[in-house]
């Protein structure tokens, strides 16, 4: 390229055209050129309030995020919770129902896998939804699944694992563990890292952002499967494990998924997201007891108040309910395609980890103990539910 356009594109960047006296048309190549040297020619639809919706490039929506705005990127899930949006009314247990089978199940639950799988998950340069290292790393997801599920022997019944595919690279993956009926309980986390600083090139260990979800709910998977009904597929209700791909591109992967889902009609009775579940050093720092957080706000209240239940049957901590904003995680995306969802983390939202979407998102900074809590409520949850009459 001629130095010459080289200082016109920055001058544009530097300087209102207008103050240059350039004339229109030239403001318009100036910006094509700049939009095409910085990879910003392509417009994304953002949601940041129902209804509340916006066209930006791509480094305007990570300008949004480091300023703290959460969002949908809707471009091209818009008729997710209009076209594709299902009637449905849950009504959870009074009481926990199952104490009896879980108990034992309990004690299984084990940090060491936990954290052997964390150590490989994070050790992924990134799992930036649209890098190869985010490609591989999902792949390494659904062979670590397909893994557990063999080990369990569940491949020998009704149970799978696949991946949903995106148009971005990065796959989401999802284990399906069919039951007698089709009304289905889905157990959830992300699987994508960021740096917002620097996408595509730094590094983004997402080590409790939400690689401590990812490993929380595929202890419990392990352990669920121990259980001699949900092995071999005789339990009431279909529970499924889901891993989404491209959350913190706007909970795109999620999106697609529950979109797919209302289409086909899918009978979804819970959905639990469990991002970040691994960070507790800013709770004991300011003298509060370690606490399971559960979010109040844009969740159903029925499951909600359910997920209190079995903390205070099944954890060893109690809860403190906390709120996270529109749009915060995946829930989000069950929720507008009409189903009850609900979001656990770690803490408090104000005593949650500051580090995350940094290169400093690390594993050394976790408590796996305070992610075994959280495998207890999955497991629990997972449990109950996979056994109700709905
Ligand atoms: N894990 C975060 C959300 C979060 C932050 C949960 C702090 C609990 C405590 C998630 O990955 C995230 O960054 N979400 C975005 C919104 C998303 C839709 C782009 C956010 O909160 O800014
Ligand atoms: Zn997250």
């Amino acid at each position: 390229m001629k130095t010459s356009t080289i200082l016109l594109v920055c001058a544009s960047v530097a300087l209102p055209a207008s103050a240059l006296s350039i004339p229109v048309q030239a403001q318009q190549v100036i910006q094509q050129a700049h939009d095409t040297i910085f990879g910003e020619s392509e417009r994304y639809l953002i949601e940041l309030a129902p209804g509340e919706t916006r066209w930006v490039t791509e480094n305007e929506k990570w300008a949004l995020r480091r300023e703290g705005k959460n969002f949908f990127d809707i471009t091209n899930t818009q008729d997710l919770g209009s076209v594709y949006k299902v009637e449905s009314s849950v009504t959870f247990p009074e009481h926990v129902q199952q104490n009896k089978s879980i108990q034992p199940l309990l004690q299984q639950l084990k940090t060491a896998p936990m954290h052997k799988n964390l150590e490989k998950f994070t050790s992924f340069h990134t799992r930036y939804y649209k890098s190869e290292y985010g490609v591989q790393s999902s792949k390494w997801l659904l062979g670590r699944v397909n893994e557990t599920l063999s080990e369990a022997g569940a491949l020998d019944h009704k149970a799978s694992v696949r991946h949903f595919s995106h148009p971005w690279g990065q796959n989401s993956v999802i284990a399906t563990l069919p039951g007698k009926s089709n009304d289905t309980v889905i157990i959830a986390a992300h699987q994508d890292s960021i740096n917002l600083f620097f996408p595509s090139l730094l590094a983004a260990p997402g080590a409790d952002d939400d690689g401590s979800g990812t490993v929380t709910i595929l202890e419990a998977l392990r352990v669920l499967l121990m259980d001699e009904s949900v092995v071999t597929g005789t339990q009431a209700n279909t529970v499924e494990f889901h891993w989404y791909s491209a959350e913190e591109g706007g909970l795109l992967g999620s999106s697609e998924v529950f979109k797919q889902y209302a289409k086909e009609g899918r009978q979804v009775k819970a959905m639990l997201q469990q991002d970040m579940t691994g960070y507790v050093q800013k709770t004991l720092d300011s003298g509060k007891p370690e606490s399971v957080g559960v979010i109040t706000d844009f969740v159903d209240v029925g499951l909600t108040s359910f997920i209190k239940k079995v903390i205070t049957a099944y954890c060893d901590i109690p809860y403190v309910e906390t709120k996270c904003g529109y749009a915060c995680s995946d829930h989000a995306s069950a929720s507008k395609a009409g189903y009850p969802s609900a979001f656990v983390i770690e803490s408090s939202f104000e005593d949650s980890d500051k580090k995350i979407h940094t290169t400093e998102d690390k594993l050394e900074y976790l408590s796996f103990e305070h992610m075994l809590q959280h495998a207890k409520l999955t497991l629990g949850l997972a449990y109950e539910l996979a056994f109700n009459k709905f």
